[in-house]
């Protein structure tokens, strides 16, 4: 497999080109993707974070995202583990930024609502409902109102100007994976009748009207990245948008009111979206918005994530192969950037060693690892 790549003649080097967005400037295109760690108790951020994030950075990523963060709001938190992105969490977080800086990386941080996903036993205030466009499922839900709304865009306009004003590069909105804007893209999870249900103009409303708010309280050239996803917690066949036209209908809305980039969330990157093309979603995400593209799933390694606890998923096998689809999708222009998930937590170095050619020296994706101490993860 590694001869496959060493000796294919191609080259990777087109990743390790400049890349800029508004005030963003990149050294390449390998991003860290968010992942949660669940390693904050009591939602402060973990001192081990800066070291942690700046390991990625020095390794080779030019951008980190950092794990899902909660937005200053009573019921966004997933966990009592989450990091908060408010309050005494944001020392830390600026000496996270600080440190991602100093190792020559950018840094933006996911913030995050869950919605109805929340942990209603180990979580902040459990005895608060969770908030969600619609009630689906067993657990107490209030729907939103229209004042519930508001509040949540404040809190994610409060942690993007947060962001910005300890030091941060831009902003990741989690627009994926069926938490709180997904749970009003999706129609299983919306069933309203006002002006944020039914056709998808309704639906992507409140995504829309939270990113004006948040160009509105940062500044013009603040990038703005925007996580979305087909899928859905553990249902894998989810659809949102069945063809070009739908995506276009979800995504331009979210382009015009400021996205800057679209983080199209997949499981493996080299599957096509779309009967009729092999452009997978981060490639349809630029050609309809004509905005830039990340993609992500599964680069350099042998199988897609499973979503479930870190502790219970399995070892997964390091692929060199999928790198020469990689690197062809990017040269025609499908995306901008790649981010990396389970690789760089076993690997911080992994850009590095991948320019390098040293490919016996990458390790495989294991959750043991991964489920140790922050820092530590691929020590
Ligand atoms: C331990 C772990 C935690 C994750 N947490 C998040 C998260 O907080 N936010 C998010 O958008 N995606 C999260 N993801 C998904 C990753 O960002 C990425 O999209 C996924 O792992 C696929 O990339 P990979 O195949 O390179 O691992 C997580 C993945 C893993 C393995």
């Amino acid at each position: 497999m590694q001869d496959a790549m060493a000796t294919s003649g191609l080259s990777l080097e087109a990743l390790y080109t400049s890349f800029t967005c508004g005030s963003l400037r990149l050294a390449n295109r390998f991003v860290m993707s968010p992942m949660t760690r669940d390693m904050s108790p009591g939602n402060l951020l973990n001192p081990e974070a800066p070291a942690y994030y700046a390991r990625r950075a020095a390794g080779g990523c030019a951008l980190v995202v950092t794990e899902g963060t909660a937005i200053p709001h009573p019921v966004a938190h997933a966990t009592s583990t989450i990091p908060n992105f408010y309050g005494d969490s944001l020392a830390g977080w600026q000496e996270t930024a600080r440190a991602v800086h100093a190792n020559g990386g950018a840094i933006f941080a996911q913030l995050w609502h869950t919605g109805l996903y929340r942990s209603r036993e180990e979580t902040l205030n459990p005895q608060m409902p969770s908030i969600a466009p619609s009630a689906i499922g067993e657990a107490p839900v209030r729907v939103m109102t229209e004042e519930d709304i508001a509040d949540v865009i404040d809190a994610y306009a409060t942690a993007a100007a947060n962001a910005r004003s300890i030091g941060f590069d831009g902003i990741e909105i989690h627009g994926a994976h069926g938490y709180l804007p997904d749970q009003f893209f999706w129609p299983p999870t919306n069933k309203r009748a006002d002006r944020y249900g039914g056709p998808i103009e309704n639906r992507v409303r409140f995504a829309v009207e939270m990113v004006a708010e948040i160009r509105r309280r940062t500044a013009p050239d603040f990038p703005i990245m925007f996580r979305f996803s087909q899928w859905k917690g553990l249902k894998f066949d989810a659809k949102v948008a069945r063809d070009p036209t739908e995506l276009e209908a979800w995504l331009c809305p979210l382009a015009d009111a400021g996205v800057d980039i679209f983080d199209a969330s997949t499981r493996r990157f080299w599957v096509p979206e779309f009967e009729g093309s092999d452009m997978n979603l981060a490639g349809w995400a630029k050609r309809v918005t004509g905005k830039a593209s990340m993609t992500v799933g599964s680069v350099g390694l042998e199988s897609p994530l499973h979503v479930g606890k870190v502790s219970e998923s399995n070892g997964v096998e390091v692929s060199t192969e999928n790198l020469s689809r990689l690197v062809q999708m990017f040269e025609r222009g499908d995306f901008d950037l790649v981010a990396l998930g389970r690789i760089i937590l076993s690997n911080p170095d992994w850009p590095t060693l991948v320019r390098q050619e040293r490919f016996d020296a990458i390790r495989p994706y294991d959750p043991a690892i991964v489920a140790a101490r922050l820092e530590c993860a691929a020590a």
